[in-house]
């Protein structure tokens, strides 16, 4: 069902005068802000209790709006050609001038763009008519927002941030941050696009970024590599991975068709082991067994190819230590 426009022109107002709005994308929520007026961004930051060191995502609803903002080489034309409007971020040399607010970048001399392909989320960039910086609606280092519900419990403390209803399935996995600065594509962020589709199209020339957190000791100095705080999408309760059992007290995050028995609390990713579905449900299903009486979540072994290896990559964040 379409969005009734008058919330969307509402929601373009609050924005313009300064206001944070959430809106759903095609991925996860996102927190929004004006990125050209420093004390809405800076609203972001507070609000998630996020580093003013980790930059955020610069929402525009169309190509030529991002070539407004950042230098696209043609190596960046050809994944924006491929995969926008669509779940993929370009990480970019800004264009000096661009009115964006340098706190929307943390003051680096790049810009990451996403042009989402949801159609409130398209709706929404329109009517402002500028770009909207949004991290994920999340406080820093938890689950992800896939619904209003989320949102709503994360921010119940914020009556002023305006949240945009939920209206068609998301992906449910934050997109693939790809840096297309250099000549070699880099793999920031595993997400929602499959590093097998970006290969495919680039022909094997993409340079990795690590499954696996990375140590404390690069942790922080690598933090051009995105998404890549140590702990990072972690629900209140621990989690133990690759389960192949489960104990009194856990509940169950379960994946295919034989899905381990005896747990008080059990959802499954996708009886049919499919991973597309596996990551839709993902952060849901671990919003729910977050909220079940279980002490800790037991979370049974996922692929590591195609979306898994996403999936795998927040796991191992989740787990990770500060
Ligand atoms: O699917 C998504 O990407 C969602 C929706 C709302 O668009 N957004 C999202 O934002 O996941 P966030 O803030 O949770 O993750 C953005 C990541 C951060 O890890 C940040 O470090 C990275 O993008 N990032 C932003 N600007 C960057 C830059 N100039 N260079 C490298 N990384 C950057
Ligand atoms: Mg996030």
């Amino acid at each position: 069902m379409p969005i009734d426009p008058t919330l969307i022109a509402q929601a373009a107002q609050h924005l313009l005068r300064g206001g944070l709005v959430a809106f759903p994308t095609e991925t996860v929520y996102g927190l929004g802000a004006d990125a050209g007026n420093g004390q809405a961004v800076a609203a972001i930051y507070a609000t998630k209790r996020r580093p003013a060191i980790n930059p955020l995502i610069c929402h525009v609803p169309d190509l030529p709006a991002a070539r407004a903002l950042a230098d696209f080489s043609p190596l960046a034309e050809r994944l924006a050609a491929a995969f926008w409007p669509g779940p993929l971020t370009l990480v970019l040399p800004l264009r000096p001038g661009a009115g964006i607010h340098p706190l929307v970048t943390a003051g680096l001399t790049t810009i990451a763009l996403r042009c989402p392909a949801h159609p409130d989320a398209q709706a929404l960039l329109r009517a402002v008519g500028r770009p909207i910086a949004a991290p994920s609606a999340n406080p820093s280092g938890q689950l992800s927002s896939t619904r209003f519900s989320h949102v709503q419990r994360a921010f119940s403390d914020q009556p002023n941030i305006v949240i945009l209803p939920d209206s068609q399935s998301p992906l449910g996995l934050e997109s693939t941050i790809v840096d297309g600065c250099g000549d070699t594509p880099r793999l920031l962020r595993e997400g929602a696009i499959a590093r097998e589709e970006l290969q495919e199209l680039l022909g094997g020339t993409l340079l990795g970024a690590s499954a696996q957190p990375p140590s404390s000791a690069t942790g922080k100095a690598t933090l051009k590599a995105p998404g890549m705080m140590r702990r990072h999408y972690a629900p209140r309760k621990p989690l133990r991975l690759n389960a192949h059992d489960v104990r009194p007290d856990e509940a169950l995050l379960a994946f295919g068709a034989n899905p381990i028995a005896g747990a008080a609390h059990s959802l499954n990713l996708s009886d049919t082991g499919n991973l597309l579905e596996a990551a839709a449900n993902f952060y849901a299903m671990l919003h729910q067994l977050d909220n079940t009486a279980a002490a800790s979540i037991a979370v049974m072994p996922l692929p590591n190819h195609g979306l898994g290896r996403a999936l795998n990559d927040r796991l191992a964040r989740a787990i990770a230590e500060d």
